[in-house]
């Protein structure tokens, strides 16, 4: 029988969208509400390439937290640098000694969502600041596909290991690499038998869900995401992974807010919408292989012990009652419609304990 809630460590998000403005005030409560610390993305416009830029957005965070009524200190956002081909070794080390700068993010050039400005060719121009990173043991966050437009869409995460990760760890082995939101059985290989220090995020909606999921019934716009959803039997070499007690991996949402109307039309935006509901779909992900007993390390330790950080102090308890996921959320002058809105999940977060 089923214990009736399930209490654990609070956990962190170690991959998270939480953009600027009036969005950032509208969703950062959720991710709040969930996570002691969460990974901050730096694709904003224009993206976040300096440690001055960082600091400044960090202030923005933290404002909107205030601004929130969040008790202070409940929520540490950890800032990242957006790797650009111009990225210079002196930035990588102003941000390592800033101390509150936690990675540096890599887009492939035109990969995803704001990332015009990302790297054309990653070992000929950024070798520098790579060499900086492998030495100050700042890691290197990577949206793991490749943008050649002759790969196929679902192939982009494997042929990225051959071309560009292997190479990279070859050159860099003492970098320490995340590869971020992992998709395919390929990337669970590839982190599983890897030498050296490499870590590996994977999100609710891929542990979740496949490709069928956007297409069931018609096009459906708020499960289009990248890396996009695989096949099915992607989705279960990576409840394999997340369940499996492997310290490299570790929980990262990859939640990204975009307004309704950006995903509702002709040329809909690519990111789901799952701070929210972070925790219940993660729990409802691992009850459904009967590991719930393996969150706490994938959601609340391995992460840290990654990063060297301490885990969290506080816990949550997540009850087991249906929850009722809203049709959309308030969001600016816009709504936004959470991933899989209007279904219903078996697990609820019930409140965060300091
Ligand atoms: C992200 C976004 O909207 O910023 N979108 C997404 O589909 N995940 C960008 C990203 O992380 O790829
Ligand atoms: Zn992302």
């Amino acid at each position: 029988m089923k214990s009736a809630t399930f209490t654990m460590i609070r956990p962190d998000d170690w991959h998270l969208h939480l953009r600027d403005g009036a969005t950032l005030q509208a969703v950062v409560g959720d991710s709040a509400r969930q996570f002691g610390r969460a990974i901050i993305m730096p694709n904003l416009k224009p993206p976040v390439v300096s440690t001055d830029l960082a600091g400044a957005y960090r202030q923005r965070i933290l404002a909107a937290l205030a601004l929130a009524k969040l008790p202070a200190g409940a929520f540490t956002p950890l800032m990242t640098l957006y790797l650009t081909d111009n990225t210079t070794a002196a930035e990588i080390t102003r941000a390592a000694q800033s101390g509150f700068v936690y990675g540096v993010k890599l887009y492939p050039a035109g990969a995803t969502t704001n990332s015009d400005a990302g790297v054309t060719d990653l070992l000929g121009r950024c070798a520098q600041a790579l060499d900086a990173m492998q030495e100050h043991g700042l890691p290197l966050l990577v949206h793991g596909e490749v943008t050649d437009p002759a790969v196929d869409l679902f192939d982009r995460e494997a042929v990225f290991i051959d071309r560009v990760m292997i190479p990279l760890r070859r050159a860099f082995p003492g970098l320490k690499v995340v590869f971020e939101h992992l998709t395919t059985s390929n990337g669970v290989d590839y982190v599983s038998d890897a030498q050296g220090p490499i870590g590996a995020t994977i999100t609710a909606h891929h542990l979740l869900y496949n490709r069928n999921a956007i297409f069931q019934g018609g096009i459906r716009p708020h499960w289009y995401c990248l890396p996009v959803l695989k096949r099915e039997k992607h989705r279960l070499a990576l409840i394999h992974a997340a369940t499996g007690g492997n310290p490299r991996f570790f929980l990262g949402t990859d939640s990204a807010p975009h307004p309704r109307g950006l995903k509702e039309q002709a040329c809909g935006c690519a990111g789901c919408y799952t701070a929210l509901h972070a925790m219940e779909l993660y729990a409802t992900a691992f009850d459904s292989v009967g590991r719930l007993d393996a969150l706490e390390g994938f959601a609340s330790r391995n992460g840290p012990a990654f990063y060297g950080l301490p885990v969290n102090l506080g816990c949550i308890t997540l009850e087991h009652t249906a929850y009722e996921i809203p049709q959309e959320l308030p969001m600016g002058d816009s709504t936004v419609v959470p991933l899989a809105a209007g279904e219903s999940l078996p697990w609820r977060l019930r409140e965060a304990h300091a």
